[in-house]
């Protein structure tokens, strides 16, 4: 089974609910934070107060290269996105989960258990600098996101377990999809793959859809380009193509009623290939002189 792992400002609950998920699924539990102060036998505080953030970093660094992969759940600290490289090995077989709460909550928290300063700022500018300093790293670092905002462990832990149950979407937002995207003239093979991915009973719930939408947009590259990023870092996400739609509000519209489970957006390229998206057509492109969806 993958690796569940928590990622998260600090404050948000990733010791606890991954503690309290761990209980609950039969799993080891590992807090990285835990495992620096065995490994460099000093607290957390003590390490930042006499070597400075960055030999935390380093320690941080090491650990995480070498947590186990598989069936465990894992609670980093609150800046581990932060580093690439920290990024993609978390992201090995694993399902991410961001736990996030709003900056009162937060503070509260970091009330009855403070940590390390990270600037010379109070508490809740600190809280809200670094939030927004970390948020697209944090945004990046998940499959899904758990607000734990006035909630108990046992809440969002259970909240947890459905999404690992049940992914983001209901059955029947599923299915409204799959019908309207039968509208879109997407090709057999893909239509098929699509119809697995979201009504199938042997479905991977945790599987992350990614639509591109397009018109034209038969010739992108990028599904291949996609899936053969997410094989490589063992992401589980696919990439569908082809869904071919003027009307990039529509196809909003069906991600968002879809919530987080599917998720689209278009970008826009022009070709760069022979034809460099002039009217001459290089069979790469729609050869319309048009940009090309990627
Ligand atoms: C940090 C968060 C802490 C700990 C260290 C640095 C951060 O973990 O790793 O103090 O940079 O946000 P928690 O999120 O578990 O508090």
């Amino acid at each position: 089974m993958r690796r569940i792992v928590f990622t998260g400002f600090r404050g948000t609950g990733k010791t606890e609910i991954g503690q309290w998920v761990a209980h609950q699924m039969n799993l080891p539990f590992i807090d990285t934070d835990s495992l620096i102060e065995e490994r460099s036998g000093r607290s957390i505080p003590d390490i930042f107060h006499e070597e400075g953030e960055e030999r935390f970093r380093t320690w941080e660094r090491e650990v995480i290269a070498t947590l186990p992969v598989d069936s465990v759940v894992v609670s980093t600290g609150g800046g581990a996105v932060i580093d690439p490289v920290n990024m993609e090995h978390l992201r090995q077989a694993s399902v991410c989960i961001l736990l996030t709460a709003d900056i009162d909550t937060i503070k509260q928290r970091l009330f009855k258990k403070p940590r390390p300063a990270l600037t010379n700022h109070p508490l809740a500018e600190e809280i809200a600098e670094v939030v927004d300093e970390r948020r697209q790293a944090y945004h990046a670092s998940a499959d899904f996101s758990v607000d734990t905002t006035e909630t108990s462990p046992e809440i969002a832990g259970n909240r947890v377990l459905q999404l690992l149950k049940n992914g983001v979407p209901t059955h029947q937002q599923r299915t409204h999809a799959l019908a309207f995207f039968k509208t879109g003239r997407i090709p057999a093979p893909a239509l098929s793959t699509l119809e697995n991915l979201l009504t199938s009973p042997s479905r991977d719930p945790q599987t992350r859809i990614l639509g591109i939408a397009g018109y034209p947009c038969a010739h992108s590259l990028s599904p291949r380009l996609f899936n053969a990023l997410f094989e490589r870092y063992q992401l589980n996400s696919r990439r569908c193509a082809d869904w071919r739609c003027k009307y990039r509000s529509i196809f909003r519209g069906v991600c968002n009623r879809l919530q987080y489970g599917l998720g689209g957006d278009t970008k826009t390229t022009r070709c760069k290939k022979r034809c460099k998206g002039s009217a001459s057509r290089c069979g790469r492109c729609c050869g319309c002189g048009c940009v090309r969806a990627l």
